[in-house]
Parts: C-alpha cells; sequence; structure tokens
C-alpha cells in the first residue's frame, strides 16, 4: 500500500491535504510542518531548500511513495533539487494557478497573493511569462500574512484582528476587483495558507470575484501519478494519517481539529538541519 508523504512551512499544506483525503480516501498519509523553522515566504530560497532535503531525507526513512510539496515556496526553492536528488520517487508540487485563471477571467485582469519567496523564484518567472500576453497580472508578496494565519489558530480577539489587518492590507494593495471591465475578477491563492481563511478573503475582494485554489488539482495530479497502488489500496478501507509537527505541534493540532475530518494525535519531533 502507497503511503504520502505531505509538507509544508506549517500548517498551509492542510488546504492540499483536505484535498488529497477526499480524493484518495483510502491512502495512507504523513503530513509534516516544519513550524520550527517557518515562515519560508520571507526567508533565504538556501534555507527552504534545505529544510526540503532534511525532511524529504526524514520522510524517506518513513518509506512513503510518493512526496507532495504542498507548499507553492517550497516548491519554487527547491522541486527541480528534490526531483534530480531522488529520481525513483514521484514528487508532486504546488503552483500558482495562473493558467487556470487566464482561462476564467472575464476582465483579463487577475491578483495573485502570494509569499515574496515564490514571487521573486525563477520558477513563478517562467511560469508568467508567456501569460503575461494573455491577462494583466497585479503581483502581491503578502508579508505577514501566512503568520498571521497561524497566530490566529489560538481564538482570541487579538489575533484575529491582526489578521483582519494583514489580510485588508494585501487585498487593498491589488486594487479594485470585481467582475467589471477594468477590474480584477479573479484572484490566485499562491500560498496554500491563503484556502485556509478562504472565507475572509472573499469578503475582502467581494462576493462576484473568483479565489483560486490548487489543493484539488494537486490531489487528482498526485492519483494520477500513484496509479494502480492507489486503486488496490482503496478496497483496504480509510488510509491511517500521521502528523508530525517540528516546533511545538499545538498550531498543527489546533488547525487539524478545524480542518480535518476528526481529531488526530501530533507528533512532535525535532530535525535539525
Ligand atoms: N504555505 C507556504 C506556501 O504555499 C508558505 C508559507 C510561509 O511563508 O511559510 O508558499
Amino acid at each position: 500500500m502507497a503511503v504520502i508523504g505531505v509538507y509544508d512551512s506549517g500548517i498551509g499544506g492542510l488546504s492540499v491535504l483536505r484535498a488529497l483525503r477526499e480524493q484518495l480516501p483510502g491512502q495512507d498519509m504523513i503530513y509534516l510542518a516544519d513550524s520550527g523553522h517557518s515562515p519560508y515566504g520571507e526567508r533565504e530560497s538556501a534555507h527552504v531548500l534545505r529544510r526540503a532535503r532534511r525532511i524529504t531525507a526524514h520522510l524517506r526513512e518513513r518509506r512513503i511513495d510518493a512526496l507532495v510539496v504542498a507548499c507553492n515556496t517550497a516548491t519554487a526553492a527547491a522541486i527541480e533539487e528534490l526531483r534530480s536528488e531522488h529520481p525513483d520517487l514521484p514528487i508532486i508540487g504546488v503552483e500558482p494557478a495562473l493558467k487556470p485563471a487566464v482561462a476564467l477571467s472575464q476582465t483579463r485582469r487577475i491578483g495573485v497573493l502570494a509569499t515574496r519567496g515564490t514571487l521573486h523564484s525563477d520558477k513563478f518567472a517562467r511560469l508568467l511569462e508567456p501569460l503575461q500576453k494573455q491577462a494583466q497580472f497585479v503581483l502581491r508578496a503578502c508579508d505577514g500574512l501566512a503568520l498571521a494565519i497561524e497566530n490566529s489558530l489560538d481564538g482570541s480577539a487579538h489575533s484575529a484582528a491582526a489578521l483582519l489587518e494583514c489580510a485588508r492590507a494585501h487585498v487593498g494593495a491589488l486594487g479594485d476587483c470585481a467582475r467589471s471591465e477594468g477590474h480584477i475578477d479573479t484572484v490566485v491563492l499562491g500560498c496554500t495558507h491563503y484556502p485556509l481563511v478562504a472565507p475572509l478573503l472573499q469578503e475582502l475582494v467581494g462576493a462576484g470575484v473568483s479565489l483560486l485554489e490548487t489543493g484539488p488539482s494537486v490531489a487528482r495530479q498526485t492519483r494520477h501519478r500513484l496509479g494502480a497502488a492507489v486503486e488496490s489500496s482503496a478496497a483496504a478501507g480509510p488510509g491511517h494519517l500521521w502528523l508530525q509537527c517540528t516546533g511545538t505541534g499545538r498550531q498543527l493540532q489546533q488547525a487539524a481539529s478545524r480542518w480535518l475530518d476528526a481529531a488526530h494525535a501530533v507528533e512532535s519531533i525535532d530535525l535539525p538541519d
């Protein structure tokens, strides 16, 4: 039976894990939140690459059959290296949904919310370049937003207000969003943390504006890559989920009980560089 390893800098990858568990319910999965070394989005890409290598080695010790890098920033910084260092392992990454946005947008004005690391990467530049003939893109590096989402899990009024202020500033910087000419009618959520607060972001961009996330298409791609291994495990009943976290584990615990179907124990591990 196949085991899928999934990781992110923190809880953001749960937006991908949720889609994986919906589409591959019989699959065993192990999710690692690298909270002790996050956030990734405002760090050097060398740090993100080092963490990618360390985490992949750790997950391989757990005998994973596929790896989902459930983080746009880590995909941009490390997926090519991981694929060449682990040619025998299917490795699936996440990238901002620019192509689906071009297909969907009527106004041809598209907003992209992502981390600084993702937007400044060569991989993102290669993705964007050919699409610029077809639409105008307004890019916004959302410093602090992933962290504010993590912090808001404590449920306090203070952290909720800080999240609202941070999200409002970044969405506001995109300019006018609406389904009418000259406005942004489609906003790409280019960081896996952002779909976790989609209702808040929807309120800020306005009801008619489309928000695009990538979790479901990453899950479809993973199912396709695993092929027969998935079909055989589906018959064996619901898959097991292990949650691991570098750092305290409290936020992953809170996030998992809020966004996954059932309570799951979190194992805190030490994974130094
Ligand atoms: N969830 C990650 C992403 O998709 C990044 C969050 C962070 O800055 O650590 O880019």
